[in-house]
């Protein structure tokens, strides 16, 4: 068998060998990358007149040919082909002889992986900041759509103030937008060319990096070879900003599963986003939510893997360096998958008013605005804090109404007991950037205008 390197060997490589260390089967998938790569190589080349024009049309004809082979499915590989990398040059030297082999002129693999997977990676977290839009605009949707509807907000998840169903809606949309700012930033950091580092320290041939980075639309090319080859900074980041996104879609998730519990009773699942029990006829589970919260698990795994992977290697490149494909793509894939999941069921799902009202107009939800009540008039809230809290004890010890030891209250009364009617207290959280109707219009414009600025800035790319 011929390999690429099989020049300095007399034998060839063992089948064992090549089991372990291809990457073929992942690293098909920087194909388009890798042709994009190996196109502004050869332009190079042909710039610095070390390939003749006609030998660089040659090799370009070539690769639109191994592009369309690998399109419609008759590109053969052979068992020497380790990786996307070995498999294209081999076949563009069989189509362009001579020519073809003067493709992998002053260039590495190493340099060449680098180049593809940056350009692999500036598209995909796009697109993973595409999804995150989309998740937005249903929560947006879903929050106007919610108008004056209030629930209990939660602290240790026992109740505590009455918020609106909007307010909590986008307040996961707040941390999507942080998520999406993130990725953008990794994708701005990531846009240096490594191409013409070579295997680590450049080359002798007149290579012209910048030009060869401006043709794949990098603003720049490296500037240390050393670096070029080893830093996978941006997928250790990229990786990260995709865990941190899926830990906020298992918050998401956790709600969804805890919302949609019989004990709470808040949400109803659309069918086409629930799940049967093979077992228990009666069950309707929300599958989606748990795994987008199961799943934050292997993305939080794929980052710290990766990071292990990458804190023992010395410069330059390490073949260790291959294991940073399997994560990042499984990574991309799940935070993508999730993404598109958790939009669906945000977007069909019910939300039972009746009980998000009943809960928070539990009188005890309304015991802050007692406290202020009294506070209003000019006691200490540590004092009024005191007064409402013995008052609830009183309450649950006695089993008496707290509307009718309010009443009674000399310093309270039944304008204090307003407090406690339907829907009263949701409307006194009044200071900006609180969960009652009156801030929470700010809030909403503030919202969508980050959300335009975020999806002008995405479409831009
Ligand atoms: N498949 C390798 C990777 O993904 C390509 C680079 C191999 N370079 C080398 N010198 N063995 O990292």
């Amino acid at each position: 068998m011929s390999t690429l390197w099989h020049g300095r060997f007399e034998g060839g490589p063992a089948d064992e060998l090549l089991a372990f260390t291809v990457s073929l089967p992942f690293d098909q998938r920087l194909a388009s990358d890798d042709l994009a790569g190996s196109r502004a190589h050869v332009r190079g080349l042909a710039r610095a007149g070390i390939l003749s024009v006609d030998e660089a049309e040659r090799v370009l004809e070539a690769l639109d040919r191994v592009e369309h082979e690998l399109h419609d499915g008759t590109f053969a590989f052979v068992p020497s082909d380790e990786d996307i990398h070995t498999a294209v040059e081999r076949r563009v030297t069989e189509l362009a002889g001579a020519a073809g082999a003067k493709l992998h002129t002053g260039r590495s693999r190493n340099d060449q992986v680098a180049t593809d997977l940056r350009l692999f990676a500036r598209r995909e977290l796009l697109g993973v900041a595409r999804r995150v839009l989309a998740l937005q605009d249903v929560l947006l949707a879903r929050a106007d759509e919610a108008g004056d509807v209030y629930l209990p907000g939660y602290t240790h998840l026992q109740r505590a103030q009455p918020v609106l169903l909007a307010h909590h809606l986008l307040a996961h949309g707040w941390a999507l937008g942080r998520d999406l700012d993130r990725l953008l930033a990794t994708r701005t950091r990531l846009d240096v060319s490594p191409l013409g580092a070579g295997a680590l320290a450049g080359s002798s041939l007149a290579l012209d990096p910048e030009g060869v980075a401006h043709d794949l639309g990098f603003p720049t090319a490296f500037a240390n070879s050393l670096d070029a080859v080893s830093d996978r900074d941006f997928v250790a980041e990229a990786l990260f900003d995709l865990a941190l996104l899926g830990v906020h879609l298992s918050r998401l998730g956790e709600e969804v599963v805890l919302w949609s519990t019989e004990e709470f009773g808040f949400l109803r699942l659309d069918d086409a986003y629930a799940t049967g029990s093979s077992m228990l006829p009666q069950k309707k589970n929300p599958d989606i939510a748990e795994l987008a919260r199961g799943k934050s698990g292997r993305l939080i795994g794929n980052l710290t893997g990766v990071l292990a992977t990458l804190k023992g290697l010395p410069l330059a490149y390490n073949r260790d360096l291959q294991e940073d494909k399997e994560p990042f793509f499984d990574s991309l894939d799940q935070a993508n998958r999730a993404l598109v999941a958790l939009a669906g069921l945000i977007a069909t799902s019910t939300f039972v008013v009746e009980a998000m009202q009943a809960a928070a107009d539990s009188p005890t939800v309304a015991a802050t605005d007692l406290a202020e009540h009294l506070v209003a008039a000019g006691m200490p809230f540590r004092d009024a804090h005191a007064v409402v809290g013995g008052l609830v004890r009183t309450a649950l010890e006695q089993g008496t109404p707290l509307a009718d030891l309010v009443v009674a209250h000399p310093e309270l009364g039944s304008a204090a007991r307003e407090l406690l009617g339907p829907g009263v207290a949701v409307t006194r959280r009044t200071t900006p950037g609180g969960g009652g109707p009156v801030p929470f219009a700010a809030q909403r414009a503030r919202f969508v205008a980050q959300l335009e600025i975020d999806r002008a800035r995405v479409a831009e790319g």
